[in-house]
């Protein structure tokens, strides 16, 4: 949609005018959208499973705002750092909703979640465990626990956000000869308290495959540790990774398309396998703010190499979306200022960094751009901001939430002394 001046909107907002009311480069985060993406988790899984629990994966986009808009849905929230649960505390958020991962949880980090009472440890390996069940005998808790699996499954993603796969650095193998190992253990600590099991086979997955496989492969092994231990899992925890759409290109679907057929598997196997259903819980993160979320950028000069290709150098770049860089991530964009004018050619977006491979989009099509216009980058609200860095001593963006028309800065630009404020 754009106004008659030819503006782009965004959530019922002038793009332009925001990027003259809080500068470029600016994150804009759209309320209504995430507001919406909940209201889908609830239909499409949560309110046709009662006793499930959706969790909103912080790494993804974590604000205080962010925090409490989560709570205020009544969602779960996944952590999976002593920053993002000091964050979330801030924010109000109630340790005894948070799911608190990673695989190389600290002393410290341990004893933090311990002392807040923070709701379930997802733990990754013997290591973890034992020091949790010291740090819990110590303070005289019983933690309630789920151990992280690697179901071995290939998600066809880049390689760096495929977390599920045998050789990964995530999770208990599941293979016989060691497992047994990580279970007794467990079951033997009078300072942990095993639930059940968690999953992620990995992020941006537009098709249900790799999801089913972990299903079939997690109920498997849940049956297979009653069979061994006698003990039987209440909880599965089947992760995140739905896609979203970045491009034309991609084709997501909703989120009952995963939900339905993991939930119907579920209960399909549990009952092949003599089990009570465990409870489910997912764990979301881009779905929920991937498209909630644009970057807008001022165009600082634009360079013709003839014959060769244009390059619209902007404000910002890999500091604030470094996924171009790292996972060659695509992504489409606009002029802000110049919609509904006819493309004029195509264009390369060149961030600011003193790095050949700051580069946002590759051969846009776009209106004849010229330094000042305002270029829109869509589907920027998932690890953008999480990811954002002071390389080159760039500030940080402002990041502005809108709502339906309504707009209000959410996080401040960083300034130049905030970059030299830790320094001595
Ligand atoms: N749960 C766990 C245990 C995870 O490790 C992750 C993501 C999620 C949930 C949420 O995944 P999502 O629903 O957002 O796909 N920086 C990368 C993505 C890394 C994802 C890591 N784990 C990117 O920009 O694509």
């Amino acid at each position: 949609m754009s106004t008659s001046e030819g503006h782009l909107i965004f959530d019922g907002c002038d793009t332009v005018e925001l990027a003259r009311e809080y500068g470029t480069p600016l994150y804009v985060v759209s309320e209504a959208t995430i507001r919406a993406r909940i209201a889908e988790i609830k239909s499409a899984f949560l309110e046709k499973r009662p006793g499930s629990r959706a969790a909103f994966a912080s790494k993804a986009f974590q604000t205080l705002d962010m925090c409490r808009i989560a709570a205020s849905e009544g969602l779960y929230l996944d952590v999976v750092s002593g920053g993002e649960i000091h964050a979330a505390l801030r924010a109000g958020f109630d340790p005894a909703r948070m799911y608190f991962h990673g695989n190389a949880k600290t002393e410290r980090e341990l004893h933090m979640a311990l002392e807040l009472g923070v709701g379930r440890v997802v733990v990754d390996n013997l290591d973890e465990l034992r020091a949790l069940n010291g740090i819990a005998l110590g303070i005289g808790k019983r933690q309630p626990i789920l151990f992280r699996i690697t179901p071995g499954v290939d998600s066809h993603t880049h390689q760096y956000i495929d977390t599920g796969r045998i050789d990964s650095k995530f999770g208990i193998p599941l293979d016989p000869s060691v497992r047994g190992e990580y279970i007794g253990a467990a079951l033997g600590m009078g300072g942990v308290e095993l639930k059940g099991f968690h999953f992620h086979v990995g992020s941006q997955l537009l098709e249900n495959d790799s999801h089913l496989k972990a299903v079939a492969i997690a109920i498997g092994f849940i049956a297979e540790v009653k069979r061994d231990f006698g003990f039987e899992a209440t909880e599965l925890n089947l992760g995140g990774g739905f896609g979203v759409r970045y491009t034309e290109a991609d084709r997501p679907k909703g989120l009952a398309y995963y939900t339905d057929a993991m939930c119907d598997a579920v209960d399909a196997l549990c009952r092949e396998k003599c089990l009570a259903v465990p409870s489910l819980a997912i764990e979301p993160g881009r779905w929920i703010v991937g498209e909630a979320g644009i970057t807008l950028y001022g165009v600082a000069s634009v360079k013709e190499i003839p014959g060769i290709r244009s390059y619209v150098a902007v404000d910002g770049g890999m500091t604030d979306n470094p996924r171009p860089a790292l996972y060659g991530a695509k992504y489409e964009a606009v002029l802000a200022n110049k919609q509904g004018l006819p493309a004029a050619g195509k264009y390369t977006i060149a961030g600011k960094c003193c790095e050949t491979g700051d580069i946002i989009a590759r051969d846009i099509a776009l209106p004849a751009p010229e330094p000042g216009d305002i270029l829109a980058v869509f589907a920027t609200g998932a690890y953008n901001y999480t990811m954002a860095s002071n390389y080159n001593r760039t500030p940080r963006p402002a990041l502005v939430m809108t709502n339906a028309g309504k707009r209000r800065l959410s996080v401040r630009r960083e300034s130049y002394d905030d970059l030299i404020a830790r320094e001595i």
